[in-house]
């Protein structure tokens, strides 16, 4: 696959979802890329080393397909204090989410009529279970744990991936950090989740709508949360 190219691009429920093949290694990005980029985006890119460059490149190059496929302007994508996705310049009318792993980066762009989104990707392999005491409640565990063992880190998997992206949808509106037990999630077997909400500070809470899929065996989890 050639590297910095969308490799697919799905509507899924939340939005626009799309993929950008990256290298997999840290070498730096060569500047034809990089003068694709908007002139802000390439500046900060500059900026930037080890894999961390060619991950945050690869996602803006994703926002940007997604952003012509969705109709929007191809706006600036760069990072709030927090490290949110942060549009540049006027308001496009629209929700962004990013998530990277070494060899893809992913965007899922929305109309923000709709609410906030939130997208995540975990692989599957290698199983690392000791995560499960970590990100799961412990009603969350004992749901794991009633499971036969060949499907626990899967059930495990999901339910942090959801996690994730439900943090990415919520943090920009709460402007905190939020812990993993002020989300308890139950997936079930047709891709569904049902989401309820224990926000520590009281919060007003959103309605959650939360999907998962595989994608080469990595799980990806798209999450919009609506205010009333
Ligand atoms: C922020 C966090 C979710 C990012 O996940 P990650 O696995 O490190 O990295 P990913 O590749 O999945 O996502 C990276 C993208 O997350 C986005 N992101 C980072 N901080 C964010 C924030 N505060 N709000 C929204 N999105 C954020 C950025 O767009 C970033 O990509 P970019 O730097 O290229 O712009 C994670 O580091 C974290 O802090 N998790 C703990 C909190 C949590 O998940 N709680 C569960 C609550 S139920």
């Amino acid at each position: 696959m050639s590297p910095f190219k969308p490799v697919f691009h799905d509507a899924r429920q939340h939005g626009i979802v799309v993929g950008v093949a990256l290298p997999g290694t840290a070498e730096p990005v060569p500047d034809p890329v990089l003068e694709r980029l908007h002139p802000a985006e390439q500046a900060y890119a500059r900026t930037l080393r080890g894999f961390r460059q060619p991950e945050w490149v690869g996602a803006r190059i994703a926002a940007r397909e997604a952003l012509r496929i969705l109709g929007a302007p191809p706006v600036a994508v760069l990072n709030d204090d927090r490290g949110a996705p942060r549009l540049d310049g006027a308001d496009p009318g629209v929700a962004l989410s990013l998530a990277h792993k070494r060899d893809l980066a992913i965007a899922l762009v929305a109309r923000s009529g709709h609410g906030s989104i939130g997208v995540d990707l975990e692989d599957l392999q290698p199983e690392r279970s000791g995560v499960a005491t970590r990100v799961l409640t412990a009603r969350e565990l004992g749901a794991v744990e009633s499971l036969p063992p060949e499907r626990r880190w899967t059930a495990i998997v999901v339910r942090f991936s959801i996690k994730e992206a439900i943090y990415k949808a919520l943090a920009p509106t709460l402007g905190r950090y939020i812990a993993f037990d002020e989300a308890e999630v139950d997936p079930t077997p047709d891709g569904l989740a049902r989401v309820t909400l224990h926000l520590a500070r009281g919060e007003p809470t959103p309605a959650i709508s939360a999907r998962y899929a595989w994608l080469h065996g990595r799980v990806l989890s798209t999450v919009r949360a609506r205010w009333a």
